[in-house]
C-alpha cells in the first residue's frame, strides 16, 4: 500500500515539477508534497502502523523515493532560478558581445617601451624568449659562471625560497634554492639550452633585487636581455646592433660608448653610455644605459657548446631606466603607484 502511494508520489512529482512556471507555482507544489500537510509527509507518518519487521524496508523505500523527490525539485528550482536572472537582466546573457562603453584602458607606460624595444630588436632578426621569474640557482648564477660566492648570491641581495619548496615546473637540483630570479640573463641559458645556434632573442622580464626602494631603485623592476651566438659573431656586431638601437630609441644624433667593465658571464664586458642632443634636459651627458659584453666561453661550456667554434655576445638593460629617460620620469616609484592621473599622461587618452 504504502510502496504503491510512494511510487505514485514519485511518478507525480516528476512530470509536475517542468511545468512549474514560476517561483510561486514551485513552492506551492513543493508545500503539498513535503509541507507540514504534504502529501510525502502523510506518508511518512503512516510509517507508524506498518509491522515492525517490514519497517527496515520501508524506511530505505521511503528514502529511495525522497531522494527522488529532491531530485525533481532541485532541477525545477535551477530552471527557475536562472529564468529569474535572466529575466532581472532583461535578456540572456551573451559574454560574447563587444562592450557597449568605450574601451577606458591604456597600455602601461612601462609596457609601451618593453614594445617598443622588443618591436626594434624584432626588425632586425631577435625573436622573443621568455624564462620563469621564480628560478633555481644554476639558471640564474651556476651556469652564468656567478660563483657561490659572489654577493648577488648572498641572502641580503636576493629573494631565495624556503628551502621546502618545490615547484612541479620549474626543476631544480636537492642542493640547489629557488629564487626570484635577480636579472633575465637565465633566459640566455633557458635559450642555450633548448635552441641551436644561430640563436638571437630578447627577453624581456620581471626580476627582483633586495633593494632599498628610492628613487631610481625598486625592489621588483624589468628587464630586457638580448642574446646573439652563431659563428664568428664579433664585438663589431655587438657595437653595431647596440648603436642601431640607441639611434632608433633616443633620436638619430645619438652617440655611444662601450666603457669596460665585469660581469661574470660576459668576457670582456662593458657599460655602455650614450649621449643625445634631443633628450630635453638629459641632453648631451653621457647617460649609461646597458651592460652588455662578448658570451664568456665558461657559458658556453655550461651548456656544450664549444667556445672555439662559437661566439656571441649579450646584453642587458633595465626597462625602468630607458622609460624614465624617455618620459621624463625622475622616481621609478611613479611607476608602480597606479595613479591613474599619472598613467593618463600616457595613454595617449585626451585629459
Ligand atoms: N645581467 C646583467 C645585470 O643584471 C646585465 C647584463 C646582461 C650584462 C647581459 C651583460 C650581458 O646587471
Amino acid at each position: 500500500m504504502i510502496e504503491e502511494k510512494l511510487d505514485t508520489l514519485v511518478t507525480l512529482v516528476d512530470e509536475s515539477c517542468p511545468n512549474l512556471k514560476n517561483r510561486a507555482e514551485f513552492d506551492n507544489f513543493k508545500a503539498s508534497i513535503s509541507g507540514p500537510r504534504g502529501q510525502l509527509t502523510e506518508i511518512m507518518k503512516s510509517m507508524g502502523s506498518v509491522p515492525k519487521e517490514e519497517k527496515p524496508a520501508m524506511g530505505k523505500k521511503i528514502n529511495e523515493a525522497k531522494q527522488l523527490i529532491q531530485k525533481s525539485f532541485d532541477a525545477a528550482n535551477n530552471r527557475i532560478e536562472e529564468a529569474e536572472l535572466v529575466s532581472s537582466l532583461g535578456a540572456p546573457i551573451d559574454p560574447t558581445l563587444p562592450s557597449p562603453d568605450e574601451a577606458k584602458g591604456a597600455i602601461h607606460p612601462i609596457a609601451q617601451v618593453r614594445d617598443q624595444v622588443v618591436d626594434l630588436f624584432h626588425r632586425i632578426g631577435f625573436s622573443v624568449a621568455e624564462g620563469t621569474e621564480l628560478e633555481t640557482e644554476y639558471y640564474c648564477f651556476d651556469a652564468l659562471n656567478i660563483p657561490s660566492d659572489h654577493p648577488a648570491r648572498d641572502m641580503q641581495d636576493s629573494y631565495f625560497m624556503p628551502e621546502s619548496l618545490s615547484i612541479s615546473n620549474v626543476s631544480k637540483k636537492t642542493d640547489e634554492q629557488y629564487l626570484l630570479r635577480t636579472h633575465t640573463s637565465s633566459v640566455q641559458i633557458r635559450t642555450l639550452l633548448e635552441e641551436k645556434p644561430p640563436i638571437r632573442i630578447v627577453a624581456p622580464g620581471r626580476c627582483f633585487r633586495r633593494d632599498t626602494p628610492d628613487a631610481t631603485h625598486s625592489a621588483n623592476f624589468h628587464q630586457i636581455e638580448g642574446l646573439y651566438v652563431d659563428k664568428k659573431v664579433t664585438l663589431t656586431d655587438l657595437k653595431a646592433t647596440l648603436d642601431y638601437f640607441v639611434k632608433q630609441v633616443f633620436g638619430a644624433s645619438a652617440k655611444t660608448r662601450l666603457r669596460p667593465s665585469f660581469f661574470p658571464f660576459t668576457e670582456p664586458s662593458f657599460e655602455m653610455d650614450f649621449y643625445s642632443p634631443d633628450l630635453g634636459k638629459l641632453s648631451n651627458k653621457w647617460l649609461e644605459i646597458m651592460g652588455c659584453g662578448m658570451v664568456d666561453p665558461e657559458v658556453f661550456k655550461s651548456v656544450g657548446l664549444d667556445p672555439e667554434e662559437y661566439s656571441g655576445f649579450a646584453f642587458g638593460m633595465g626597462i625602468e631606466r630607458i622609460a624614465m629617460i624617455l618620459q621624463g620620469v625622475d622616481d621609478i616609484r611613479y611607476y608602480y603607484h597606479n595613479d591613474i592621473r599619472f598613467l593618463r599622461q600616457f595613454s595617449g587618452i585626451k585629459q
